[in-house]
């Protein structure tokens, strides 16, 4: 029996021949798997093991021409590392972008090394050859979501923070680059493929750029108030185009970008008296690239566990 006609998140299965009915099923097969109600979604007959997976069938290349595509910096580590394996758990194609080799070990999720652009951000001119590779590995077909992740917090030699006195130009430099720069090169080098995809952009800001932190350096700070400010233009100038963009500011999440007394003196000062976790901020960033979120663009939304209250 197909179980796909049982499964009432499915319906009765469409003919696989037409890219509606592609999308459908895509939808479909996606709203199975979403990973907010993962376990009753593993119940249901029709979840991604029942789905065809004979290689050539019309089926697969169908759900595989209509299957959601990120592209995702900084997915090496910490928050981007996250939000991949609940991408990917999702049924998202995910393109990843960072400084490192592709690393299995690490990374072990499908497609990795083939899905992986090695660039430095901090390096514009190595950008726009990524964005060639990364149109290449797109093949023609639409981009839903960009995730503009990856970014840099630098301390001074003994560890300390960075102030509006102290931070050497060429830290300015890289810190804009990397935290700025790069996602609005990102974002207008793929804009039609975004457009196509009628996608969403999501840039990860900070609690810093609200406020001065007793760690994080002014650089990241005004890098990242430039990045929420930039979020609403592009916003602005992105909705004509059925692209939405906004961007999440996380507080102190437990990562490598920490320094390493945050967790020690902070997490007493938070009202949920905790640092918060990569996963707890890759779930927001899946629903800002939901249907869920369909009607929200120019947002920032705060992940802090009341840090600003
Ligand atoms: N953790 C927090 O508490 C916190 C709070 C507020 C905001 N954020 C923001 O959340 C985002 C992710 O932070 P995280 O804590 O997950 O950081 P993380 O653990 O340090 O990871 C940073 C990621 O960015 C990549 N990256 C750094 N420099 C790069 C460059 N020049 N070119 C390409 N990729 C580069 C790194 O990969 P490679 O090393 O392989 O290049 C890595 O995957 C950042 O934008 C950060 O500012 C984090």
């Amino acid at each position: 029996m197909d179980e796909t006609t049982e499964n009432p998140a499915i319906g009765a299965a469409p003919a696989l021949t037409t890219p509606a009915a592609a999308e459908e099923v895509a939808r479909a097969a996606d709203a199975a798997r979403c990973p907010f109600h993962h376990a009753d979604a593993a119940a249901l007959p029709g979840h991604a093991a029942a789905i065809p997976t004979t290689i050539g069938s019309p089926a697969v290349t169908a759900m595989a021409e209509a299957r959601k595509t990120m592209v995702l910096t900084g997915a090496s580590r910490g928050i981007g590392h996250a939000t991949v394996r609940l991408f990917a758990e999702a049924g998202w194609r995910i393109i990843t972008c960072s400084r490192q080799p592709f690393n299995r070990d690490r990374c072990p999720w499908e497609a990795g090394p083939d899905d992986h652009v090695q660039v430095d951000l901090n390096d514009h001119r190595a950008l726009a050859f990524a964005i060639h590779d990364i149109k290449s590995r797109l093949g023609g077909r639409p981009l839903h979501a960009l995730i503009n992740n990856a970014g840099i917090s630098p301390k001074s030699p003994d560890g300390s923070r960075l102030s509006s006195l102290t931070t050497p130009v060429t830290t300015w430099m890289e810190v804009f680059h990397v935290n700025f720069l790069a996602p609005v090169l990102l974002a207008r080098g793929l804009f039609e493929e975004l457009k196509a995809g009628q996608g969403t952009v999501v840039n990860v800001t900070s609690i810093v750029g609200m406020r001065v932190h007793p760690f994080a350096g002014t650089a990241y700070a005004t890098s990242k108030a430039a990045l929420a400010c930039l979020t609403r233009e592009m916003a602005h100038d992105f909705a004509p185009h059925g692209i939405r963009v906004n961007a999440i500011a996380p507080g102190e999440i437990k990562t490598d970008i920490l320094s390493p007394e945050t967790e020690q003196r902070l997490a007493p000062l938070i009202p949920m008296r905790r640092v918060g976790s990569p996963m707890e901020v890759a779930k927001v960033l899946y629903f800002l690239c939901s249907d869920a979120a369909s009607y929200v663009t120019g947002e920032e939304i705060h992940i802090n566990g009341g840090q600003t209250l």
